[in-house]
């Protein structure tokens, strides 16, 4: 097992060229099974919404139900970086961002957290940096926007929006957020984006350039209901039993075998 990821790690994995491997996760027995993997980061994502909760959208999620899975993450984790969600509307005001932040931190055992969207949330994510709580940004699909954005579709294709996203980027990180993850976005958008800045870019459906990957666990083991995504892929599938495929769901991001264009867009 190698030393606990943090922050360092990341960027130094950035420079290195070395891919970063991050599951979600929301409970302690996949946490266990998803370190000894030797994935990077374990994101407590609001996705546990629908994969969980079975709602259709992230937006009935609440701090209650973050803090709850996140403390079960953390009791088990000790060797991956652990961002967790902030829900729907929790950070809509600086100070509620910097009060409902602070309780992941403390109760969910948080070692960094992730909010969406760009301009709105600049103030937060600097007041955020200012009060020693690391942010991981999220551009492209934003799923807590669902309803604004007129469904789940891929963001950045038209130049306009490519050009808003790329500055969005750049004024994250200005405002001091450490790693960004982007969502079904272009593959040349999201390459464009990774050499604009230097906090590293976790992709999901968001082509091979990222420096690192994030699927959501249940799709990667192939037990979501209803329709695969079309950039996950089931790792279950040809595996001997979950820890296999775990393995080599982290291999296969590592090698830059995962993703390949077949789980990209244009
Ligand atoms: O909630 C989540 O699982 C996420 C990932 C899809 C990036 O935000």
């Amino acid at each position: 097992m190698n030393a606990a990821v943090t922050l360092t790690t990341l960027r130094r994995f950035k420079q290195q060229g070395e891919k970063i491997a991050c599951v979600t996760s929301y409970d302690a027995s996949f946490t266990r099974l998803l370190e000894q993997a030797g994935v990077d980061i374990v994101l407590v994502g609001d996705s546990l919404g629908n994969v969980i909760q079975g709602h259709d959208t992230t937006l009935p999620v609440t701090m209650a139900d973050m803090i709850y899975h996140a403390a079960c993450v953390a009791r088990a984790g000790t060797q991956a970086l652990r961002i967790v969600d902030m829900p729907f509307m929790s950070y809509a005001s600086v100070s509620q961002a910097l009060a409902n932040a602070g309780r992941l931190m403390r109760r969910g055992g948080a070692h960094m957290i992730k909010l969406e969207g760009g301009e709105p949330v600049l103030d937060s994510v600097r007041a955020l940096v200012d009060h020693g709580i690391p942010v991981c940004a999220h551009l492209g699909l934003t799923p807590q926007s669902v309803h604004q954005l007129g469904g789940y579709r891929v963001q950045g294709r038209e130049p306009a929006a490519a050009d808003r996203l790329l500055e969005d980027a750049r004024r994250l990180e200005e405002a001091g957020a450490s790693a960004l993850v982007l969502e079904c976005v272009p593959v040349d958008l999201a390459q464009r984006v990774t050499a604009a800045v230097s906090m590293p870019t976790i992709g999901i459906g968001a082509g091979p350039h990222c420096d690192g990957q994030v699927l959501v666990l249940y799709d990667l083991l192939g037990i979501t209901p209803g329709k695969r995504p079309v950039f996950s892929h089931n790792f279950l599938r040809g595996a001997e039993d979950i820890p296999a495929a775990l393995s080599e769901y982290v291999r296969a991001v590592k090698d830059g075998r995962f993703p390949d264009v077949e789980h990209s867009f244009e």
